[in-house]
């Protein structure tokens, strides 16, 4: 089934419908750069750098241009916050019903390896934007009306939620449509998967490094089992795989820079992969706090990320309340 006749099923909401369907035109116009690599220049770094001071990929500038582009033209956009940009862009559509936070290339330092990288897009109801300022944004992730990421990868996808389930659908490249692939995702609760950047381990909280000293200990140690390790470097691929077959994904707090909580951004990473996890039926949280319940502060603010299969999220859970008893 093609995602416009799959949303015209289970949603009435036609504005929300029409976002969904630009995004994932967007989707398809980035997974065309990207497929091109280096003939294209995609793979070259600009001297600019975005607002977290990463350096911007050319693709990353590019992705940006046609996700704007193509939510401009929904005409059901208000406003767009991406993180190639400082401020949110607001649109002629200023009463339109919906706002858009946007990763437009997530994880694009992998695209000089020729690696997976994702579009990320969260929906917000439009609570009164303006041209002065970004406080619209700064709404809990509960109140996300639609979170999806497109992904680049042997085959692009599209994994949507509007609150009712998460589903997949697949680009088929010949007609160039999304095909609904696979319904009403379940992430097992239990797993023996985990991912994380080890590195950064000496700069971990002592209930982070409980958990995962006990991951390495396996079948030797707490947990009685042996545990696996995956980390791609690309969140969007790392929640896929979670997605596909259950796992956890760990960003944690840690004082490698004390100016920052943790990596990833709230409201264009955090927030939607949160929905579309809990949606499939996994836990997202900060180490106390559900993510998608956190008040956010500034646009651009960046969060520790805990996510997937249930009984894993609560022990992490139980061990950040412990630390704190
Ligand atoms: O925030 C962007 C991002 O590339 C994520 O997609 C990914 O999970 C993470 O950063 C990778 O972090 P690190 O560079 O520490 O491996």
């Amino acid at each position: 089934m093609q995602l416009d006749v799959f949303l015209k099923q289970v949603s009435l909401n036609h504005a929300l419908n029409v976002l969904i369907w630009h995004a994932a035109q967007a989707g398809i116009e980035i997974a065309a750069l990207v497929k091109q690599g280096a003939l294209q220049g995609v793979t070259e770094k600009m001297t600019s750098t975005n607002v977290q001071g990463e350096t911007q990929m050319h693709l990353d500038i590019r992705s940006h241009e046609v996700a704007l582009e193509q939510l401009r033209a929904s005409a059901v956009v208000a406003a767009v916050l991406s993180e190639e940009e400082e401020e949110p862009i607001v649109f002629e559509t200023v009463d339109a019903p919906f706002l858009v936070s946007m990763d437009p290339l997530d994880g694009s330092s992998n695209l000089a390896i020729n690696g997976v990288v994702g579009s990320i897009f969260s929906v917000l109801p439009n609570t009164g934007v303006t041209t002065q300022g970004s406080q619209a944004f700064l709404q809990p992730g509960q109140a996300q009306r639609a979170a999806l990421y497109v992904m680049y990868g042997p085959a692009t996808l599209l994994v949507l939620t509007i609150g009712q389930g998460t589903h997949v659908f697949t680009l088929d490249h010949e007609s160039g449509t999304f095909e609904l692939t696979q319904q009403n995702v379940e992430i097992p609760p239990e797993t023996s998967e985990y991912a994380i950047n080890a590195s950064n381990q000496r700069y971990w909280q002592p209930a982070m490094k409980r958990y995962i000293e006990e991951c390495l200990q396996g079948a030797d140690g707490a947990r009685g089992r042996d545990f696996n390790m995956r980390w791609c470097a690309s969140m969007v691929m790392d929640v896929h795989r979670i997605l596909t077959r259950g796992g956890v994904f760990l960003y944690p707090r840690d004082s490698k820079q004390p100016v920052k909580a943790g990596r990833l951004r709230l409201l264009y990473e955090a927030n939607p992969m949160s929905l579309l996890v809990a949606q499939a039926g996994g836990e997202s949280i900060d180490g106390l706090e559900d993510v998608l319940a956190l008040q956010p502060t500034s646009c651009h603010q960046r969060v520790p990320v805990l996510l997937g299969s249930r009984q894993e999220i609560q022990r992490l859970r139980e061990y950040h309340q412990q630390a704190t008893e």
